[in-house]
């Protein structure tokens, strides 16, 4: 009976051996699996990173490749709106129509091109001194050779001399992408509107649009990248607009707000003046 005891105890330690050396190994093998998998993950990031890198180099080369020919181009038009022979004025129309399209083009590469940029983080601003409202009259200036059927309203405000330290270009494609959307997003027939007003230390420009407006419930996640309203399909567009607006105003040290009714949208960029 003791020796039958004796073994049965032997027997049960041995298991419980057996048991935890087989707990171990599974916990070992299950550690080893994740390094090797944390591994894998890692090393395909960075692949990605590399794919991407490789894109934005490519998509920066194809812009260049690009400007040189459509500067011919522009440069040739602009000996062919000095012709004097032109009778019914057909040749005027036709130039001024390849001019803007010209000026499209150009605007689409480069806000490709720093669409790219802000894709791999690998952007740095150029800053300079700006007159804000000088800047915003050159930018619906541009949008309206893009929206030659649209009614776009400049009210620069009373206070011209607002100056403020930004990077021209990106400051620029952020107007454009909210003038872009304002126009897409509202009625053909409905006007546009661009305020500019200065409060304290910070200078506030507004882009009005009576359209289907933007709910409550989507203020923040218009921001993010690729996001689109459910709904809107029949309107072309990446949902990159949004984010590249939030990402150049965060550059800029400003803000970015939606207030949206039923009959439109006010997406308004706080941004400091210089020197404060
Ligand atoms: N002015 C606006 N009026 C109504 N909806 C808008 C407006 N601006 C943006 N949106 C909504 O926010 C989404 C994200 O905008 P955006 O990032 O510019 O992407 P995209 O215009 O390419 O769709 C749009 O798909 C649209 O649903
Ligand atoms: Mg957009």
């Amino acid at each position: 009976m003791l020796i039958l005891t004796l073994a049965l105890a032997e027997k049960l330690r041995l298991d419980q051996k057996y048991a935890l050396l087989a707990e171990r190994n599974a916990k070992r093998n299950a550690q080893e699996m994740a390094q090797q998998m944390t591994l894998e993950l890692a090393q395909k990031a960075q692949d990605l990173e590399m794919t991407l890198k490789r894109q934005v180099r490519f998509v920066a080369m194809v812009s260049h490749e690009y400007r040189t020919p459509l500067a011919i181009i522009r440069t040739n038009l602009d000996l062919l709106s000095k012709k004097k022979h032109d009778p019914d004025g057909s040749l005027a129309f036709a130039v001024n129509k390849m001019k803007r399209a010209v000026s499209r083009l150009v605007e689409v590469l480069e806000i490709n091109l720093d669409k790219a940029r802000f894709a791999t983080d690998d952007f740095m601003l150029r800053l300079e001194y700006i007159h804000l409202s000088a800047l915003v009259g050159e930018v619906i200036t541009q949008a309206k050779e893009f929206w030659p059927g649209r009614q776009l309203d400049y009210y620069p405000g009373d206070s011209p001399a607002i100056v403020i330290s930004a990077d021209r270009r990106l400051l620029k494609t952020a107007l454009l992408n909210l003038l872009d959307n304002a126009v897409k997003y509202s009625p053909l027939e409905s006007v546009v509107a661009v305020n500019l007003h200065c409060r304290a230390n910070q200078a506030s420009i507004g882009v009005t649009d009576h359209g289907c407006g933007i709910p409550p419930s989507e203020y923040g996640r218009v921001f993010e990248k690729h996001y689109r309203i459910p709904g809107n399909n029949s309107v072309v567009g990446t949902g990159m607009g949004l984010y590249l607006v939030a990402r150049i105003v965060e550059e800029h040290h400003g803000r970015v707000a939606i207030q949206s009714v039923d009959e439109g949208t006010t997406v308004t960029i706080d941004l400091p003046i210089a020197g404060d």
